[in-house]
């Protein structure tokens, strides 16, 4: 996104495909009957529609594969604003909380200038005071701010130390408000003990995350939260970029949050709680010119938090991705100092002490906050067009089809998974185009006889018959182990079958059915090849 708007003026365009097609990569993870459906050819003629002379789309995002193609973009949802005084606190979003995640008449927003901040700042400080509830304590809870000498890190630390929590204030920076050359951390924890808090200061970089967390352990015996802030900026025209700016801020942002996350990882699974909380940017979701190193990796640390939530899941170990504006030693050099005055870094933390607390129960969720204002950001993606499987894709076809392709007015879908985005692509698979679950199109359906065809085909009746031994059998394939008796002994008074061993059955049956010699090449991969993939 960055790059499409660097290179608009000078006729570069830049574009990025998903694409779900059989490969050397792809191999390993998804089973064979679905691979033979994923042709690569059904990805090559997007990418050649893009490239050439006619298309006009720059900057967008697709998913193709097995003749689906959708666009996706960003929705934002309204969000919820509060007075910024001092009723507005952790407590006070979990309050709002619905209404930040409420997408009716959700917004989509292009560039990072599509939020009147100084606007919204009026709004907030007119509103009536938040309603006071109970403080959402930290009491015992160890906290781990990275980057917390100054800016919004400091705000931070400074209100999980009010709210009880033991706290480890990392910087490696020196301070710009103390006197002297005195270390930004030392500062912020001499604040936070005036303040009869408890706090230690750590003054490595992130990328030596296991320092930090060893920090937290020697000092507190445990780790509960931690706050992926640390930040610098290289910003740079493309043109001008050296590969030391775009190392440097990959290194900080990206493999920064990694270090100082795999280093917790091992305590949080132990102790079965985690809460992590990433600092991405609206830089990385939209794009900004100058920022292409700062904001691949502002992207990059939202599919690290994606991936890290569905691990993280069975553990209770929750992690969330914000996309923050204040006035900062940052953004003094980007901002009017008027705007740097005004917003200010007291208006993100709420949110971030929220995200951080036991009562949350949100995962995977990518937030924009300042100035008072929280909302929710989510993938839109087109209802797209399905294109028949049995037929060779060309790029004409695509060009044909394009505004039905891009329209997101009818239909669109919200995956939240990888499951739910590869769904499209296996129903069009599966059909051609027409969903079997819904009986309904899944994508704009262009028909094939072929397909008619194989809708008419009767499938025959087969018996499926098994023993403990098969069902013992599968439990472990699966994971499970001698611990869980219920699973592995048919003696257990438990003893029981998984619900997805239903999948096997029906498996069997697709496997012995001739397709191939009904309908050519057509292969009726049904919602069960969805069901395995799942629950591999
Ligand atoms: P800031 O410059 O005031 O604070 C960042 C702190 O990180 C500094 O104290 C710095 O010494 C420390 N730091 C830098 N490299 C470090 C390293 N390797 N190890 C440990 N500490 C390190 O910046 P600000 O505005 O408070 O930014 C905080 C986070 O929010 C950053 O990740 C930034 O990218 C992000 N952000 C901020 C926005 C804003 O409007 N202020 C906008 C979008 C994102």
């Amino acid at each position: 996104m960055t790059l499409a708007r660097e290179g608009e003026k000078s006729n570069i365009r830049v574009n990025t495909v998903a694409p779900l097609a059989a490969s050397r990569m792809t191999e390993s993870v998804l089973p064979p009957e679905i691979l033979q459906n994923l042709k690569p050819e059904f990805v090559a003629p997007l990418v050649m529609y893009l490239t050439g002379d006619e298309a006009q789309e720059s900057g967008s995002l697709f998913e193709v594969g097995a003749g689906y193609l959708g666009k996706l973009r960003w929705e934002r949802s309204k969000g919820a604003i509060f007075k910024t005084d001092d009723t507005f606190t952790p407590a006070s979003v979990q309050a709002k909380w619905k209404q930040v995640c409420d997408f009716t008449d959700a917004e989509h927003p292009q560039t990072i200038m599509d939020v009147d901040w100084m606007g919204i700042l009026d709004h907030a400080k007119n509103m009536p005071p938040t309603k006071k509830g109970d403080e959402l304590r930290f009491d015992g809870r160890v906290v781990l701010v990275t980057g917390a000498g100054g800016g919004i890190g400091r705000c931070y630390a400074l209100m999980f130390a009010a709210l009880g929590a033991s706290v480890v204030v990392n910087d490696l920076g020196t301070s710009t408000t103390g006197e002297g050359a005195s270390r930004a951390a030392d500062v912020v924890v001499g604040e936070i003990k005036s303040q009869g808090g408890k706090a230690v200061a750590n003054y490595d970089s992130v990328e030596d995350g296991d320092k930090l967390v060893k920090t937290a352990i020697e000092a507190f015996g445990r780790i509960d939260v931690i706050v992926n802030n640390a930040g610098i900026l290289r910003d740079k025209s493309f043109s001008r970029m050296t590969d030391g700016d775009w190392d440097l801020v990959q290194r900080v942002h990206l493999r920064g949050t990694y270090k100082v996350t795999h280093a917790a990882w091992p305590h949080f699974l132990k102790q079965k709680y985690g809460r992590i909380i990433n600092t991405a940017s609206a830089v990385g979701l939209y794009g900004n010119f100058g920022q292409a190193n700062y904001s691949s990796a502002k992207i990059g640390i939202i599919g690290f938090g994606n991936t890290l939530a569905i691990e993280g899941a069975k553990h209770n170990i929750l992690i969330n991705t914000i996309a923050p504006n204040a006035g900062t030693r940052m953004t003094a050099t980007v901002m009017p100092p008027e705007m740097v005055n005004a917003l200010r870094p007291e208006y993100v933390a709420p949110l971030i002490g929220y995200l951080g607390h036991e009562s949350n129960s949100t995962s995977a969720g990518v937030f924009e906050v300042g100035s008072g204002w929280i909302a929710k950001v989510r993938w839109q993606r087109s209802k797209g067009i399905g294109f028949p499987v049995s037929q060779a894709l060309v790029p004409e076809h695509i060009r044909e089809k394009w505004e039905q392709a891009i329209d997101f007015s009818q239909g669109a879908s919200y995956p939240t998974t990888t499951q739910e985005s590869f769904q499209a692509v296996f129903e069009n698979m599966t059909a051609g185009g027409a969903s079997k679950s819904t009986k309904k199109p899944s994508a704009g359906v262009v028909t094939d006889p072929k397909i008619e065809a194989a809708k008419k085909v009767k499938y025959p009746t087969s018996k499926y018959e098994y023993t403990d031994k098969e069902v013992i059998l599968y439990n472990l394939g699966v994971g499970a182990t001698r611990k869980n008796l219920n699973l592995v002994y048919e003696n257990n008074e438990n003893f029981t079958a998984l619900p997805t061993f239903g999948v096997i059955p029906p498996f069997q049956t697709m496997m012995t059915f001739p397709m191939a010699d009904v309908v050519g090449n057509f292969n009726p991969v049904s919602n069960l090849s969805l069901q395995y993939l799942t629950f591999r």
